[in-house]
């Protein structure tokens, strides 16, 4: 496989004031063409993971790699603009570095939107939002794209669309992505490898092994049955995955905060 385009290597990350840390020993790898889903309960430090691998969040022991100059597209989980306050389309992909009337267009129409630029963001619906944002985080060419949660707010079948548009990217561009998100059907079905976090990596691998792991069935209950159901069909007679599961510790570990 080729290089990758970031690493994590046995992060530790603690935020201030807090008793324990938000993160221990967190090893992963993007690489380029790859679709990475990161997925876990609420609290289990799945910005917290974004935000290190982007040099944010400074880890209290282990290291990021990046590759040499990468160029990193983001769309944050909460992005700060007041959506009710009046401005186009066209003026949010100008900030914060402006762009020409034509690289406009040429994104909005990439991602699946054309000719909203003279539409207020206030506007938009949540699906079109969204593509306003993947459209901005795409201007810089980006070799990776990191999308935390990136299909809040949409129903199942935009949230379909949304992966496809990301695979559409991806085969466009090679782009590597990484991505945060809960619904764990359209994960399994859409992502190359899958990253089970909870304080630390409950398992990682494609979505086959990671849907059968029990660390994964732990976390997520019923839920998960319905992700092992796509995959128990291919049971009986496709073991050559087996050594690709990476079995981190016991996934029983919890954040306080998490019982809020
Ligand atoms: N800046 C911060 N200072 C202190 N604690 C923080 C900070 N950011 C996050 N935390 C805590 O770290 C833990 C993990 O937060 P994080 O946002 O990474 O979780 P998450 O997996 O992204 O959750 P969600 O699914 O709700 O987005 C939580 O307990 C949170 O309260
Ligand atoms: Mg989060």
């Amino acid at each position: 496989m080729s290089a990758a385009l970031i690493q994590a290597q046995s992060l530790d990350v603690s935020h201030p004031g807090a008793d324990r840390p938000v993160l221990s020993q967190v090893s992963m790898a993007i690489h380029p063409r790859e679709i990475v889903t990161v997925v876990g309960p609420n609290g289990s430090g799945k910005s917290t993971l974004v935000r290190a691998l982007l040099g944010q969040v400074a880890p209290s022991s282990g290291q990021v790699r990046r590759a040499q100059g990468l160029r990193i597209g983001y769309v944050p989980q909460r992005v700060h603009i007041e959506r009710a306050m009046p401005m186009t389309v066209r003026r949010f992909l100008s900030l914060p570095v402006r762009v020409n009337d034509a690289q406009a267009a040429a994104v909005l129409e990439r991602t699946g939107v054309p000719g909203l630029g003279q539409r207020q963001i206030s506007a938009l619906s949540g699906g079109q939002f969204q593509r306003v944002l993947l459209a901005r985080a795409l201007l810089n060419d980006p070799q990776l794209l990191v999308l935390d949660e990136p299909t809040q707010g949409l129903d199942q079948p935009g949230i379909v669309a949304f992966y496809r548009l990301i695979e559409e990217v991806r085969a466009e561009t090679g782009a590597g992505v990484l991505m945060v998100s809960h619904d764990l059907l359209v994960v399994m079905r859409a992502s190359d490898r899958v990253i089970c976090l909870n304080g630390h990596v409950c398992c990682q691998g494609t979505p086959q092994v990671v849907s059968a792991a029990p660390e994964y069935r732990a976390l997520f209950g019923a839920e998960a049955q319905g992700t092992l159901a796509l995959y128990r069909h291919r049971h009986d007679h496709d073991h050559d995955h087996v050594d690709e599961h990476v079995h981190g510790p016991d996934c029983g570990h919890h954040h306080p905060a998490q019982k809020a």
